[in-house]
């Protein structure tokens, strides 16, 4: 893949904390340049380039990650950069140092990117206010996980085309769910149009006020939609009981083919991974490669997060002020 730093529009903020905010222009710009390293990574020759050689990205994860963490990694070093993977186990978090004093002392070293993943809402911002490099956010809390709604909005893009001739039903654990978030932002600003099917508990309070209607019956909800995306029930982030038991979950909001049957025919199931298969989905609707795009979605997250690395550590970005997202 040959390309020309100097062709690449400058992306006007130094950090990616989330979707809101963001124009449509800057989405496709990220969408658009993700597109690019798509047919790039699934060439058998060598996958490697130099875009981003001689620089370092530091991947900080306060909470466990398989896809994000791994595919920042794989990003970065198909660009060519330098990457260090710090877990909390392993880190001197362990001994009592703050998320600020971390941070200070990962700045200190010069790294270029630091992708974080926190369990606290703002924990990413707020470290980006301490540091002079650039900031990409892998999830933080409750609030937003914007690569994942860009990895998802490039998986629809390339099999519905334009975002806003669609309805996108999202389904379940909004409440903890900061890939919901990130995804009514992302497609309410690309205009299309967004339900929430959620039982009441699992719905935050005036919920609708972020443009989203609000149905809690997955056979009304799913009604003629063209996107179904399910939703990862956070056990581990609930402190009381949201819903009788799993098993009557998964009878009245589990996805299965007789609930599918309400939605256009071709419509694409998505999940954001990791699945409770028989919870939140059927394990057989999950694998049915003809609709689901799941794997798909774990595909696009290395294009998107390339993107990403390479809009946020542009050549010559060397006076990295205070963040401007
Ligand atoms: N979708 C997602 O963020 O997965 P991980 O928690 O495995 O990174």
């Amino acid at each position: 893949m040959t390309q020309n730093k100097s062709d690449i529009p400058s992306y006007p903020h130094r950090d990616l904390l989330g979707i809101e905010g963001l124009s449509p222009i800057e989405i496709s710009f990220l969408l658009d340049r993700s597109e690019a390293f798509v047919e790039h990574n699934r060439q058998q020759t060598s996958k490697k380039l130099d875009t981003l050689y001689g620089r370092t990205v530091v991947n900080l994860f306060f909470e466990n990650s398989t896809r994000t963490r791994t595919s920042f990694e794989l990003a970065a070093k198909r660009l060519g950069a330098d990457v260090i993977n710090m877990t909390v186990e392993s880190s001197s978090i362990k001994k009592g140092e703050t998320l600020i004093d971390t941070a200070m002392t990962l700045n200190a070293m010069h790294p270029d990117v630091l992708v974080v993943r926190h369990s606290e809402s703002g924990a990413v911002k707020l470290l980006s206010e301490k540091v002079n490099c650039a900031v990409i956010s892998g999830g933080d809390g409750s609030h937003e996980h914007p690569t994942q709604a860009l990895l998802d909005a490039l998986t629809i893009r390339r099999r519905r085309g334009d975002l806003a001739a669609l309805t996108v039903a999202i389904c379940g654990d909004v409440v903890h769910s900061r890939v919901a978030r990130s995804n009514i932002h992302l497609l309410n600003t690309m205009g299309a149009q967004v339900r929430l099917i959620a039982p009441k508990t699992l719905l935050p309070t005036k919920i609708e006020t972020m443009g989203a209607t609000v149905y809690n019956n997955m056979e009304e909800g799913l009604k003629d939609c063209d996107i179904v995306m399910m939703l990862r029930l956070q056990k581990e982030r609930m402190q009381s009981n949201f819903f009788p038991s799993t098993r009557e979950y998964f009878h009245f909001f589990g996805l299965t083919y007789e609930k599918l049957a309400n939605t256009k025919p071709d419509a694409l199931i998505m999940h954001p991974g990791p699945m409770n298969r028989g919870v939140e989905i059927d394990s057989e609707v999950a694998d049915d490669y003809g609709r689901s795009v799941i794997r798909e979605q774990v595909e696009m997250g290395v294009a998107v997060r390339m993107a990403c690395l390479e809009t946020m550590c542009p050549i010559g970005n060397d006076d990295k002020g205070a963040s401007e997202s």
